[in-house]
């Protein structure tokens, strides 16, 4: 992301403009790499657009700028990536409202994917962002990346988005319905379904820039454990706290649908200490890496503190 005016580097103000500008800026890259609606087979670009495009909260990309201020990445790779985390959580959801998965009718103030374009072209959007993400991260190539550190990430994304990570994640939600689960296995399946690919968010955005020193790895490490549990604490206890028009999505589904999640184990007092705990690990690591991990802190904070 480019820094066209100076700005005041700290403070709520400097956040909510540095993060503004992350949201703007992977927007357009994300118009930019997905096909045209107007382009054959146009139903499904159209449907692409519609999952991608112009809703969320942007919090993986936002984590990729920030890991690249940390190792003073290029702009052009960190968009590159940025898009390649959008894509694989964008589908990500759209799979997961899916009827057989969670059956959900609304996903960012809209009707999901199904519900506007049918089953079949859900399913396929799905797929095509996957591909399209790693088109997209190939691209950080053109920007100066060696090629040994765009293998590295590769490795990494399709770890992160695979059956030991968002995929296996999605399989063991799947088969835990109705199920209770001890607190040591519903981490492991949060980690797994949705820790995973902030954490690749985290080392794909550092990647782009210089090799980080062991140092920096280790308190690296430590953040996106943290958040990236952190994370879905939030999004189990919003699913009781919140409602629709906040979230963009329907509240109460978990229990509804039976879900083993951190209220259902722990109940919502004891989800928030954990949820303040893990921020608490965050800021450790932040305060570690220095000035230069100030927008890696305040996303943590966004994390936990998020009313959606
Ligand atoms: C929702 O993710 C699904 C989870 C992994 C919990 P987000 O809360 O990041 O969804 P958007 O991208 O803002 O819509
Ligand atoms: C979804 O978890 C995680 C992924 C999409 C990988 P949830 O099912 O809790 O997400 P929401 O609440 O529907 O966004
Ligand atoms: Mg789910
Ligand atoms: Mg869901
Ligand atoms: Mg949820």
């Amino acid at each position: 992301m480019t820094l066209p005016v100076p700005v005041p580097e700290s403070g709520a103000a400097a956040f909510a403009d540095w993060s503004a500008r992350g949201c703007v800026a992977v927007e357009q890259a994300l118009s930019a790499l997905l096909p045209p609606a107007d382009r054959a087979p146009a139903r499904l670009h159209e449907a692409m657009r519609y999952a991608v495009l112009g809703g969320g909260k942007r919090v993986r990309p936002l984590l990729v700028y920030a890991a690249g201020e940390l190792t003073g990445a290029p702009a052009g790779a960190l968009d590159a990536a940025a898009c390649a985390l959008e894509c694989i959580h964008a589908y990500s959801l759209v799979h997961d409202d899916l009827p057989c998965m969670d059956d959900d009718v609304l996903r960012r103030g809209k009707p999901t994917v199904h519900v506007a374009y049918g089953e079949a072209t859900a399913m396929l959007v799905g797929d095509a962002l996957q591909a399209l993400a790693f088109e997209s991260l190939a691209g950080t190539l053109g920007w100066g990346v060696p090629a040994p550190a765009v293998v590295e990430m590769t490795l990494t994304l399709a770890r992160a988005s695979g059956s030991i990570g968002m995929a296996g994640g999605q399989a063991i939600d799947l088969e835990s319905v109705g199920a209770r689960l001890s607190r040591e296995a519903l981490e492991d399946m949060h980690r797994r379904k949705t820790g995973a690919l902030l954490g690749a968010a985290v080392r794909l955005g550092a990647a782009c820039g210089r090799a980080p020193d062991a140092g920096t790895l280790h308190w690296l490490a430590q953040y996106e454990r943290a958040i990236g549990l952190a994370f879905q604490v939030v999004d189990d206890i919003l699913d009781v706290t919140g409602d629709a028009a906040s979230l963009g999505k329907t509240a109460g589904k978990d229990a509804e649908q039976g879900k083993p999640t951190y209220v259902s184990v722990l109940g919502l007092d004891a989800s928030r200490q954990l949820a303040d705990t893990l921020l608490a690990q965050a800021r450790e690591s932040v305060a570690a890496l220095g000035s230069p991990a100030r927008r890696l802190g305040e996303i943590a904070e966004l994390i936990v503190l998020r009313q959606s």
